[in-house]
């Protein structure tokens, strides 16, 4: 396998040099151990390193080094109150980051990790209040894929990552998205090709009587219900933030340049209203681009000169949500001055998720 190192450079904005990010191919499903010794050597060292996970790329740092993570947020432009998730191999390791484990979380661990699931647990003093923005609770997950699990374990430290975009912008579910808005700026890349799921983890709080589903995600909020019923038919399930609310949980998000309108409600009625929308759009004589599935642009094939990104079948949400966050770049690329979107009929699967990101990354939702 070509583990030949290409570097890529680019002229950064706010930074006040740019660095070479190294960019090693790796087989996703048996990661080559020297190329994760390289890449693990840089974590312990104090670099950045983008990897696979099986959500979505990831921004990784030594999470218990308070430079490292401060890299992070200068290199995505994040704003340094919104906290990271700190990535562990294994789900032993929990006490090493959070204070107090209640028993939701130990049967939710349980149940999704390693995997999509992140959990907000209290916090021990030992993480850097740069990880956590300051905050009481520290939010944690043990990712399932191959190359995210070894260079987590070879680095021998808590990871702190983020999704590896620049902050507010669509998260970057291949290792040329990371390029598009990180190259110049990290040591390095592992390419392990597109991520899996195309859609982040869900974020959930843990209390002694409840849970509470931060940011709907790649594990079906369904799924996390019924897990918390099992082990306890008292708790109580909310979504949303049960206090403040996390700060990167914040309307502008995942946004793309074009103006995307999200269109809600039935799907005939729906279909009509972009209809409308589009040829106002077009007779504009701007560039207006569908985002659908492939039943609904062809309801629409009429709108022909208008562009046009597939999320595949109609309801087919697991397509959709791996394409979704690829096909919003791909139209920014093509020229899209204006992106039209409609909602997931049903709320099953990756769908809630779909249509949280689609929501916030919105200029308008009917
Ligand atoms: O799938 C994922 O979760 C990916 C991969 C790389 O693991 N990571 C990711 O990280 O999406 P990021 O930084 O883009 O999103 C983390 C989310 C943010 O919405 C943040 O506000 C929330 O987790 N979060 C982190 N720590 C928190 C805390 N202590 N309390 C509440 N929310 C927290
Ligand atoms: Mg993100």
């Amino acid at each position: 396998m070509d583990a030949t190192p290409r570097l890529y450079a680019s002229t950064p904005l706010r930074l006040n040099h740019t660095i070479e990010t190294e960019v090693l191919a790796i087989d996703s499903a048996a990661p080559d151990p020297g190329v994760i010794a390289r890449a693990a050597a840089v974590v312990r060292r104090g670099g950045l390193v983008a990897f696979p996970t099986e959500t979505v790329y990831g921004l990784g740092a030594n999470a218990l080094d308070a430079d490292a993570v401060g890299r992070i947020f200068a290199a995505k432009e994040r704003a340094a109150d919104d906290p990271l998730i700190v990535h562990l191999a294994d789900a032993g390791q929990l006490a090493t980051v959070a204070r107090e484990v209640p028993p939701l979380a130990v049967a939710l661990a349980a149940a999704f990790w390693p995997g999509p699931l992140t959990l907000v647990l209290p916090k021990r003093a030992e993480v850097p209040a740069a990880v956590t923005a300051g905050l009481d609770s520290v939010a944690v997950r043990v990712p399932r894929h191959p190359v995210a699990h070894a260079l987590i374990a070879t680095a021998g430290v808590p990871v702190a990552a983020p999704s590896a975009n620049r902050f507010t912008r669509t998260s970057a579910t291949t290792a040329a998205h990371v390029l598009e808005d990180l190259g110049g700026r990290i040591d390095m890349v592992l390419d392990g090709g597109p991520a899996e799921a195309g859609i982040e983890s869900t974020v959930v709080a843990v209390y002694a009587d409840g849970v509470s589903v931060l940011r709907p995600g790649a594990v079906p909020t369904e799924a996390i219900a019924e897990v918390v019923q099992r082990a306890d038919p008292a708790a109580t399930i909310r979504t949303g933030a049960r206090e403040k609310v996390s700060p990167g949980m914040m309307a502008k998000h995942y946004a793309p340049r074009a103006r995307l309108t999200y269109v809600t409600g039935p799907r005939e009625a729906a279909l009509a209203r972009v209809r409308a929308l589009v040829a106002e759009e077009l007779a504009a004589g701007r560039r207006a681009a569908l985002l659908l599935s492939d039943e609904d642009l062809e309801a629409l094939a009429d709108l022909a000169p208008a562009l046009t990104a597939s999320l595949g079948p109609r309801g087919d949400h697991t397509t959709a949500a791996r394409r979704l966050f690829a096909a919003l770049r791909e139209l920014d690329q093509r020229g899209a001055e204006s992106v039209f979107a409609i909602a997931p009929e049903t709320m099953t699967g990756y769908a809630r998720a779909i249509d949280d990101r689609l929501r916030r990354a919105a200029a308008r939702v009917e």
